[in-house]
């Protein structure tokens, strides 16, 4: 594979290719790397390639002519695929870094000063790549990057092309950890420890066994697991297999109870009520909890007439199905109701899911109110579900009707998800809406 680099300073990319595996390639010849400076392309006495921006502003942009005419030198004819580094690009993948590799020529064009002007792009770009959202003096540290990450998939430059197929992203996953000897490494324990002070690590006994079936689990089982730790973005996106279901914790969504609170919410004059059940939000909200997977849909009033009217018609539904002869379909709204639930208090929620699973939930309280729950930490729905990966309590997700929970009256909760916020001012969804827009936050899936 061919890169050619058009830049101004080209001793900055000739040195960094020397060594370790792209040096190699390039020994080999499975790969090579040249440079094109635009300078060798101006017609003046100082070599100018940098001009004053047109509107005023700080700094210096790179003139048009030296650089068309370097980049199609560099790119020949037809063109090789020109990438521009940019911080306005795309975000470089490791998806976009294979399809590059594949390509027998690659052009990168390092921009510097304030960057270049913005007709060399419309005439003479493919794609603009950035390496991420911070902004570096020059391209040719981009360049570098592409030019290395690309090289080691060319075909014969790694030594074990499945080096390549297990590391972090190539599925999607971050890599499971490495360990190497000694088995037991005792080494200086790190800060605050006293001096002297020593810490033993062993290497997993898994890794030692000898079995490759359970070695292999439990790396892909290191690896889902550190991806929904660190990386909930690309975990979201991840469609885990049967057999990554085995290997993984129950999901959050599974021990994520979903609580329709009638009591204590607040009037529209602030005073604190007990709303009526109404059918709508019984079926509604017990459709969305069963189509993200909750554990159950708890139906909260002190009310003994509104808690056997929504048993009534939850079992309306759960009749129509031949119950006891085949428990509900997945996907009838059978199957749904059979998740109601209902109680005649948060606390009594509390206690049956501390009973449930043997430890306390995490309670988190949602508000369309920005200033409720003074001092609660504030969550994303992607931070609440990172948090809760790695901890063991089940969820229980509070939603009020009325004007809202009445915060001073819940001290269980300890967490708030953030309001909903749309293109207005105004966020007073109904409670079925506000309950579906965060569950599809928390548990919906990337298209
Ligand atoms: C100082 S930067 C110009 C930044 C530009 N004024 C802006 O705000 O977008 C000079 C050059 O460095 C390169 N560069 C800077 N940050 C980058 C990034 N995150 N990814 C890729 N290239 C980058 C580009 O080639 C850019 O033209």
């Amino acid at each position: 594979m061919k890169f050619t680099v058009v830049t101004i300073l080209p001793e900055l990319i000739e040195p960094a290719l020397t060594a370790g595996v792209v040096g190699r390639a390039r020994e080999a010849g499975v790969i090579s790397v040249t440079t094109v400076n635009p300078r060798d392309f101006t017609s003046d006495r100082h070599r100018t390639v940098d001009d004053t921006p047109y509107g005023g502003g700080p700094g210096m942009v790179m003139k048009p002519e030296p650089l068309l005419a370097a980049i199609g030198a560099a790119a020949g004819a037809p063109p090789a695929h020109r990438v521009l580094l940019s911080p306005a690009g795309a975000r470089l993948t490791q998806g976009r870094v294979r399809e590059l590799a594949k390509l027998p020529h690659l052009v990168l064009v390092c921009g510097r000063y304030e960057g270049i002007d913005e007709r060399v792009i419309e005439l003479a770009i493919d794609e603009e790549l950035s390496l991420g959202d911070y902004v570096l003096s020059g391209g040719e540290l981009g360049a570098l990057v592409v030019i290395d990450a690309c090289a080691r998939l060319v075909p014969g430059v790694l030594g074990e092309p499945a080096s390549a197929d297990e590391e972090s992203h190539s599925a999607g996953l971050l890599e499971y950890p490495h360990y190497t000897r000694p088995a037991k490494l005792v080494a200086p324990a790190p800060p605050p420890a006293m001096p002297g002070e020593t810490r033993e690590l062993d290497v997993p006994p898994v890794l030692q066994s000898g079995n490759h079936a359970a070695i292999a689990a439990w790396r892909r089982q290191q690896s889902l697991a550190r991806t929904a730790a660190r990386r909930p973005d690309l975990f979201a996106k991840h469609r885990p297999t049967k057999a990554d279901a085995k290997l993984l914790p129950p999901h959050v969504a599974d021990r994520t109870h979903l609580a329709l609170v009638h009591h204590p919410v607040f009037d529209r004059t602030g005073k604190i009520v007990t709303t009526s059940l109404t059918n709508f939000d019984i079926h509604d909200l017990a459709r969305s909890s069963m189509t993200y997977g909750l554990a159950a849909y708890h139906l909260v009033t002190p009310v003994t007439s509104q808690r056997e009217k929504a048993e009534h018609i939850a079992k309306l539904w759960l009749d129509e199905t031949d119950l006891p002869r085949k428990p509900p379909a997945s996907g009838s709204r059978a199957g749904a109701l059979a998740r109601v639930r209902t109680a005649d208090s948060i606390e009594t929620v509390i206690a049956e899911l501390t009973a449930e699973y043997g430890t306390a939930p995490l309670v988190v309280a949602t508000s369309a109110r920005a200033e409720s729950f003074p001092g609660v930490p504030r969550r994303t729905p992607e931070e609440l579900v990172a948090e809760a990966a790695v901890r063991p309590e089940p969820l229980l997700v509070l939603l009020g009707t009325g004007w809202g929970l009445a915060d001073h009256l819940i001290p269980s909760v300890s967490r708030l998800l953030a309001p909903i916020e749309g293109r207005s001012d105004w966020n007073h969804l109904s409670v079925r809406s506000a309950g579906a827009i965060l569950l599809d936050r928390l548990f919906g899936r990337a298209p």
